[in-house]
């Protein structure tokens, strides 16, 4: 059976207040439109279409280098949910399936979808339900005395015996275009201030068509996301899922409350993750690795047996096993530290590889550099890799000895074994096995008075 998905996200989403389209707003750093978008593509639904209101070109820039075969289709005059879904009728093919899902519910799981969409074929029409302890505000499944649906019923207009029904709408259905294509534009005629999609059940169980409901095990699927409280409620069952992941793999987490894992990341055993640590985009830990309180990893590949200190923050770069990094050390994008490399407090790298067992320990900036092995940066070194204009390169050999609060001035070389004396400004390649240093002689005044204040 061809299934296509109909995304209905027109709503004004005023409770959010916001400039932004709701669908827009993020979750575990996605997009709320995204979370609904990656489920279907999961179950293999090609043909998706978006159902918008207005700022079309915002939602356009946003999804559509992620989703580049995602359609648009205006509803001009947010007339409702079956409204919406009558902007899509041109394009549904007669023979095909839609699956209609709510752009504001990211927490659907692509298992409930896969169950809904086997029942295409099956049944003409198919809505997903939800037990909820308070319904109030959804529309109620109301079912005939043998169990089967007789119809939906919104909040506005159920009666107070039907407002006691606590199997609600959770507004995902799966329905077959050739009856979007009869009943829709009748149910436009009933000249109701809002079109009801719910409608629909109504008329379909009049007529004997064969009618469904797949009830939802975990009802948080169903959360929908209307203001900023909803969202963080869901952010919470959201950070809980990934969390519980990461402890199944055999990771500690100290307090999982407080990881907040906004992308993804992949850990091997017996990592630790101390409270209030971030990570964003793509990340992954290798054994063992302990990430100490505050700090922020983003797109980066962690190897064994690292050890990051507190508030450190990483991005974009490669960590190979042992290295030892922070406390608050900054690694910035295309960094390469190799295997047991150190990097410690007040340290910035960026661009570049640091070699195995290198140590930058104290109150560095190294930038555009590519360093061997074994080499020592004292405290307060800089490369001065820039010139105001552009970029130049320091390249430091093996065992290297670099004495503190040295400037070295690229583009510039340091051979194997060299050491550099402390203070030096080195503005000249160094050659190997040497002592390089560029130091004003002591001068020493014997007759010299301290000033002394005015009477
Ligand atoms: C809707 C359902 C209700 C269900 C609930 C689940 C209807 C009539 N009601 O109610 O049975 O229990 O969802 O959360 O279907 N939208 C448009 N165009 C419009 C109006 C809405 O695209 O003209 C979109 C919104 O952007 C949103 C979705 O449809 O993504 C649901 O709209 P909303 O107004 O939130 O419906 P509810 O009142 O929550
Ligand atoms: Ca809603």
């Amino acid at each position: 059976m061809n299934i296509n998905a109909i995304i209905l996200a027109a709503g004004k989403g005023t409770r959010m207040k916001s400039q932004l389209p709701k669908g827009l707003q993020q979750l575990g750093g996605r997009y709320l439109l995204q979370h609904i978008l990656d489920r279907l593509q999961e179950v293999g639904i090609r043909s998706q279409m978006l159902v918008y209101g207005h700022q079309k070109e915002v939602l356009h820039q946003a999804l559509s280098p992620l989703y580049p075969h995602l359609q648009f289709f205006e509803q001009k005059n947010l007339r409702g949910t079956g409204d919406a879904v009558l902007s899509t009728l041109p394009a549904l093919h007669e023979d095909d399936y839609s699956l209609i899902v709510l752009g504001d519910m990211p927490l659907l799981s692509s298992a409930t979808l896969q169950e809904m969409c086997a029942c295409a074929g099956k049944a003409d029409f198919v809505v997903l339900s939800a037990q909820l302890e308070n319904p109030f505000g959804y529309g109620r499944i109301i079912r005939k005395a043998d169990g089967s649906l007789l119809k939906i019923v919104e909040e506005a207009e159920a009666t107070s015996d039907e407002k006691t029904v606590q199997e609600v709408n959770t507004g995902v259905m799966l329905v077959r275009n050739a009856l979007l294509h009869r009943y829709l534009p009748t149910l436009d005629q009933a000249q109701k201030k809002e079109v009801y999609l719910t409608d629909l059940v109504e008329y379909l169980a009049k007529d004997g068509y064969h009618l469904a409901v797949v009830c939802l095990k975990d009802w948080q699927e169903a959360l929908g996301i209307n203001d900023r409280r909803q969202l963080a409620q869901a952010e919470a069952v959201w950070r809980k899922r990934q969390t519980d992941a990461l402890m199944d793999k055999g990771v500690t987490l100290i307090d999982p409350m407080r990881v907040d894992i906004h992308g993804s990341v992949e850990a091997q055993e017996d990592c630790t993750i101390e409270p209030n640590v971030i990570f964003k985009g793509r990340v992954v830990l290798g054994r063992n690795v302990v990430i100490e309180t505050g700090c922020v990893l983003m797109d980066c590949e962690i190897g064994d047996d690292v050890h990051i200190a507190a508030y450190s923050v990483i991005e974009q770069s490669q960590v190979q096993a042992n290295a030892h990094i922070g406390p608050f050390a900054r690694l910035r994008p295309k960094t390469q530290l190799m295997q047991g490399a150190r990097i410690g407090n007040f340290v910035e790298i960026k661009a570049g590889t640091i070699g195995k067992g290198s140590k930058v320990n104290h109150l560095s900036y190294i930038g555009d550099t590519q360093m061997g092995d074994g080499v020592n940066v004292g405290a307060g070194t800089i490369t001065c890799n820039y010139d105001g204009a552009n970029k130049f390169i320091t390249q430091i050999g093996d065992d290297v000895f670099i004495g503190s609060n040295t400037a070295l001035v690229a583009p510039v070389n340091l051979a194997d074994g060299a050491t550099i004396g402390a203070g030096s400004v080195i503005t000249k390649d160094v050659s190997p096995h040497t002592l390089a240093l560029t130091r004003a002689p002591l001068k020493e005044k014997t007759a010299w008075k301290r000033p002394k204040k005015k009477e």
